[in-house]
């Protein structure tokens, strides 16, 4: 991982490999600078691509992106064409930059759903990036982890049904393995901006034991400045996994 940033006070081993984000507020954005919801988004995308260039210059291994839940699905119709359109268009757009900085372009969630279009520019996108191996950018799109968890048990009761697992033998690996974050380590830092402190249907597996951050920062407004908050307040967190703290203490001694 090639490191082109050094935050003061945050050597690179004190900061996540892989962090999460629910980008939330961008219709509130909008409507405080009396501009139309979709505007919000449109400065949404300014703060992915300022988040994605500096979580690839700090050396951060992994940064999943919620951009479009399953339940985005149901907002008014000219409000999903407009991120539909935003997301085909941006990335169309940034691929060739993200290939430059050696970013990976990764999909999780049912990509199926998506307008044939987008699909194409996203597969472009993914095409375009994939002998990159800095920062693996993971955009959720028409995810939830419910319908991801539902998937992983069908495909495991198909298997148990075909007899090639026997469901004595099922361990977490046999579940993580089938969901669409298989072989990507699970988050070390789950950030939700825009001030609601909920989970709303992401990750809900791989979050296990995750440290969460809520900001009441807008995502549009959310720059290298309050990710740097994010980070230093990740790296001042004792992380114990169910363990004690002297335990901990011992362990890294
Ligand atoms: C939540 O804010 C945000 C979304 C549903 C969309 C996020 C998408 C982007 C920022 C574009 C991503 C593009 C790429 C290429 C990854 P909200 O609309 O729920 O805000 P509100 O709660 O203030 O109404």
């Amino acid at each position: 991982m090639n490191i082109k940033i050094h935050i003061p006070g945050l050597p690179p081993e004190s900061l996540p490999k892989h962090v999460a984000i629910i980008m939330d507020g961008n219709g509130r954005w909008a409507r405080k600078h009396l501009m139309q919801r979709t505007m919000g988004h449109s400065r949404g995308v300014n703060s992915v691509n300022r988040i994605t260039r500096f979580a690839s210059d700090l050396g951060i291994a992994n940064l999943t992106l919620y951009a479009f839940s399953t339940e985005n699905w149901n907002r008014p119709r000219e409000e999903v064409d407009a991120l539909m359109c935003l997301i085909g268009e941006t990335i169309l757009r940034e691929a060739p930059e993200l290939k430059e900085n050696n970013v990976h372009i990764n999909l999780l969630g049912d990509i199926d759903r998506l307008p044939e279009q987008v699909q194409r520019n996203l597969q472009e996108g993914v095409d375009l990036t994939a002998s990159c191996d800095g920062l693996n950018l993971n955009l959720c799109l028409s995810y939830s982890s419910r319908w991801e968890i539902t998937d992983a048990v069908k495909a495991i009761a198909a298997d148990v049904a075909a007899g090639k697992i026997d469901p004595a033998q099922i361990t977490e690996d046999t579940i993580s393995s089938r969901l669409q974050t298989a072989g990507i380590p699970d988050p070390d830092l789950l950030i939700r901006t825009g001030g609601e402190q909920r989970i709303s249907n992401f990750l809900l597996w791989q979050i296990a034991y995750a440290e969460l951050y809520f900001t009441d920062i807008l995502w549009p407004d959310f720059d290298e400045e309050a990710f740097t908050q994010a980070l230093t307040q990740y790296a001042n967190r004792e992380r114990r996994f169910g363990m004690t703290s002297d335990q901990i203490q011992s362990l890294l001694k």
